[in-house]
């Protein structure tokens, strides 16, 4: 096995994301945390409660982080504290941000800061929040005022995170506040989030010429269950086209294509408004047609044979490194540099994860030797965090936590990591000591 590596470039990013309401615990003022305390919709009937409790201790995170050998962390900034009413500015929650930045900095981690992960302020989703072309103007000025104060802090802003994600779970599936099930909605969120996302570009580059600014896109690999047959394809491509590559097509060539616009004029703002395309990818999700959901944009049923499935809950969902790949190589036609903004798994006990971070950056990897610009790499994610309707069933961090004492362990994973990182490459002495089955995929033998 001696001799074999994979070098990634140099300066490649090595990081991990986070998100505010998911660690920094009590963010009593958002949307997310209202819904959590309606009983039946968070999965073991958790609450965010103190999450990570990165309010008040982020740096001892941050410090093993850098120890990891990592050289950027993405985390976002909620909303919620620093806009607790509207156009009303709480400046001691700008200067925590401010706190936390300068520990990042000081400790080798470039931040890349995410404006909107999912949660809303209560007062905007009082007045409709994402359904109300209001937040159009509502997030630029939120956008502005935060890049005016951090702003010497941090160059790489994520405006919005799974856009497509958030308007799925929010107004179609009902799962999450405010737990509407409409097309309609779905789409005309989905409009006002390409208007906010254009606002907020122009706003953050007026102020800060060189930021870097970019969409966080989670994308997900629809695949037909059955190549054969034409209404599993059928559904497998509606479901690619409208949750992956409507919103990119958007916030790149400026078209809203159906159902979000006709796609025949320009949306100007929103033309060449990504500076990077961030790529959130977990895995593939075998479609089969559902005559009884016939008629929705969403029709069809995921199926995952078991042996291949993810674990509990997420069984949806199958492990698939080749997706990966495939995405950044289709992303790479829009001529940007793209980021990993977000890979990941839930696993408890250690036991798949080593293999499933080697064999998803040797995708990665070969992506860059077919000369795609990939810039870096963020693990989804460094210690576990409240997984939203999930609550704490879930356990991606590379380090556990207990929630209850907030004691953290690390896992193999984060070692395995850290090798990584510090070699800039993956060897095969790591992949025999970590993962050694998973030797064939990550050196394509
Ligand atoms: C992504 C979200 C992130 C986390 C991971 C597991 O969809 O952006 O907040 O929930 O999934």
């Amino acid at each position: 096995m001696t001799g074999r590596i994979l070098t990634f470039p140099d300066g490649f990013r090595w990081g991990v994301a986070t998100a505010a309401h998911q660690n920094e615990g009590n963010n009593t003022r958002n949307d997310f945390w209202a819904w959590e305390q309606i009983p039946g919709h968070v999965a073991d009937g958790s609450t965010s409660g103190l999450a990570c409790d990165w309010w008040n201790r982020a740096e001892e995170d941050f410090d093993r982080a850098a120890a990891l050998g990592l050289n950027t962390l993405r985390m976002s900034v909620e909303w919620s504290r620093v806009e607790p009413r509207p156009g009303v500015w709480d400046a001691a929650a700008f200067d925590r941000y401010r706190e936390m930045l300068k520990g990042l900095l000081a400790r080798g981690l470039e931040p890349m800061v995410t404006l909107h992960h999912f949660t809303n302020p209560l007062w905007l989703a009082q007045r409709g929040g994402w359904a109300n072309g209001e937040v159009v103007s509502l997030f630029r000025r939120y956008a502005a005022k935060v890049v005016e104060t951090l702003g010497d802090l941090c160059q790489v802003w994520c405006t919005i995170n799974e856009p497509s994600i958030y308007a799925a779970h929010a107004y179609v599936l009902g799962k999450w506040s405010p737990g509407e099930s409409s097309l309609l909605k779905f789409i005309r969120v989905t409009r006002n989030q390409i208007k906010a996302h254009a606002a907020a570009y122009h706003a953050i580059h007026r102020r800060q010429p060189g930021a870097q600014v970019g969409i966080v896109k989670h994308m997900a690999a629809f695949d037909p269950a059955d190549p054969a047959s034409a209404a599993d394809r059928r559904v497998a491509a509606i479901r690619d086209a409208l949750l992956n590559w409507r919103f990119v097509d958007a916030v790149t060539e400026g078209r809203l294509k159906f159902p979000f616009g006709t796609g025949l004029g320009r949306h100007a703002p929103a033309v060449d408004s990504s500076d990077f395309i961030g790529l959130n990818y977990y895995g593939r999700h075998p479609l089969r047609f559902d005559p009884a959901a016939a008629g929705t944009l969403f029709a069809g049923e995921t199926q995952v044979p078991p042996e291949i499935a993810w674990p509990e809950p997420w069984t949806d969902r199958e492990i698939y490194p080749a997706g990966l790949q495939r995405f950044l190589t289709r992303l790479a036609r829009y001529g940007r540099p793209l980021y990993v903004t977000e890979n990941g798994m839930a696993d408890a006990t250690d036991e798949i994860r080593p293999g499933f971070i080697l064999t998803h950056l040797a995708a990665l990897h070969r992506a860059i030797r077919q000369g795609v610009d990939v810039r870096g790499y963020y693990y989804w994610t460094l210690v576990d965090n409240y997984e939203w309707v999930e609550g704490w069933t879930t356990r991606f961090g590379l380090i556990a936590l207990d929630p209850a004492t907030q004691e953290r362990t690390p896992r193999r994973s984060a070692q395995l990591y850290a090798e990584i990182a510090r070699a800039n490459a993956i060897t095969g002495e790591m992949v025999e000591k970590y993962a050694p089955a998973a030797m064939g995929q990550v050196f394509g033998d």
